[in-house]
């Protein structure tokens, strides 16, 4: 079966093509990262207006990629929510569209359910169950995972997500946008005693995070401090040591609380190499996505898409993106 997928939730469009015989056919991005980065942060109308302009093209490109026709297509897999309204608004529409004018299902994808099935495309698949630990601008969660659609939250940050604590930590130090890869690198130079910041709530049982203490725990180092460019690479480590050790005993916890051996990672923030190495100290296997299909593409909602529409799952031809939505809300496909 060969799926078409779109994902327009944020501020990147991606198009690809998931065959379920022969896996991932195409895949294309645009990142608007250009667009937004003179007003510092993702900007909801432009963003729109920009996936409209971008989404036939890359539909175009992926059936180039993968020598296929319209007429080859089987199903159609957009994603619907949680993310920005209009830029929802943009690939629901064009998904549906054109599901109806070719006269195959579509199906709307969770983006959450996206990031968290994106590491099934690697080599080496993890099986269920798993715990996820969703890392992305806009949700940090800890997920019992048994099946595709059994979905039980165990621990979520009742303040900022890690991806936005990183934003926000980055656009105080004077970072350019986007703030996350950015001080990430700058960490890199970062001295290792300099400063030690707190591990917010690992001392209160439960799994739940917080890391807007974080963000203000940095910016008041900076403020205090003779702003050298030695100093922000300093803060910029110390934070993200904070937030992975942060994450590393979470999941510590989550693992033990469920005596799951199996962790899967997705979402932006996995692409965060500190993260990525730090988990590895975990006596359990550690899947990641590749680092390109961490962020949004649109590989993980063909994926997502193809499994629920393999499995039969039907849907009322409706456009309805629900920009605020629970992965617990999600069924098993039947
Ligand atoms: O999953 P994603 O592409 O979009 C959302 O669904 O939100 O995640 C984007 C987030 C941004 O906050 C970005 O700064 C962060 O992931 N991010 C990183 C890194 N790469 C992306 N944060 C820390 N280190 C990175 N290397
Ligand atoms: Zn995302």
């Amino acid at each position: 079966m060969k799926i078409l997928g779109i994902e327009s939730s944020c501020d990147e469009t991606g198009v690809a093509i998931y065959d379920t015989e022969q896996g991932l056919l195409a895949d294309q991005l645009y990142s608007q990262i250009n667009l937004h980065a003179k007003y510092g942060g993702v900007v909801p109308e432009l963003a729109s207006r920009d996936h409209i302009r971008k989404t036939t093209p890359l539909i175009k490109a992926v059936l180039a990629q993968a020598n296929l026709s319209l007429s080859d297509l089987e199903g159609i897999a957009y994603t619907a929510g949680p993310g920005l309204i209009g830029a929802l608004m943009v690939g629901a529409s064009i998904g549906r569209s054109l599901a109806w004018g070719l006269n195959i299902p579509a199906v709307a994808v969770h983006h959450m359910e996206g990031h968290l099935l994106a590491p099934m495309l690697e080599k080496n698949p993890p099986s269920f169950p798993f715990i996820a630990l969703l890392v992305s601008g806009g949700h940090t969660l800890l997920v019992d995972v048994k099946a595709i659609g059994d979905y039980k939250i165990l621990g979520e940050s009742l303040d900022d997500a890690v991806g936005e604590a990183f934003d926000k930590t980055a656009k105080m130090l004077g970072l350019a946008y986007p703030g996350g890869p950015v001080l990430a690198a700058l960490a890199a130079t970062g001295l290792p005693n300099a400063y030690k910041f707190p591990r917010p709530m690992v001392n209160r049982p439960g799994l739940d995070f917080s890391f807007s203490g974080l963000k203000t725990f940095a910016l008041t180092t900076w403020n205090k401090s003779d702003k050298s460019k030695q100093v922000q690479a300093n803060i910029a480590y110390a934070f993200q040591e904070a937030v992975v050790d942060t994450l590393l005993i979470k999941c510590r916890r989550a693992l033990q609380f469920v005596k799951g051996k199996r962790l899967v990672v997705a979402g932006g923030v996995g692409a965060n190499k500190r993260l990525r190495e730090k988990l590895q100290q975990l006596e359990a296997e550690v899947y990641f996505p590749r680092l390109e299909f961490c962020t949004d593409n649109g590989a993980m909602i063909a994926y997502a898409g193809a499994l629920r529409l393999q499995a039969g799952q039907a849907e009322a031809t409706i456009i309805q993106p629900r920009p605020r939505w629970s992965l617990e809300e999600l069924t098993v496909p039947t």
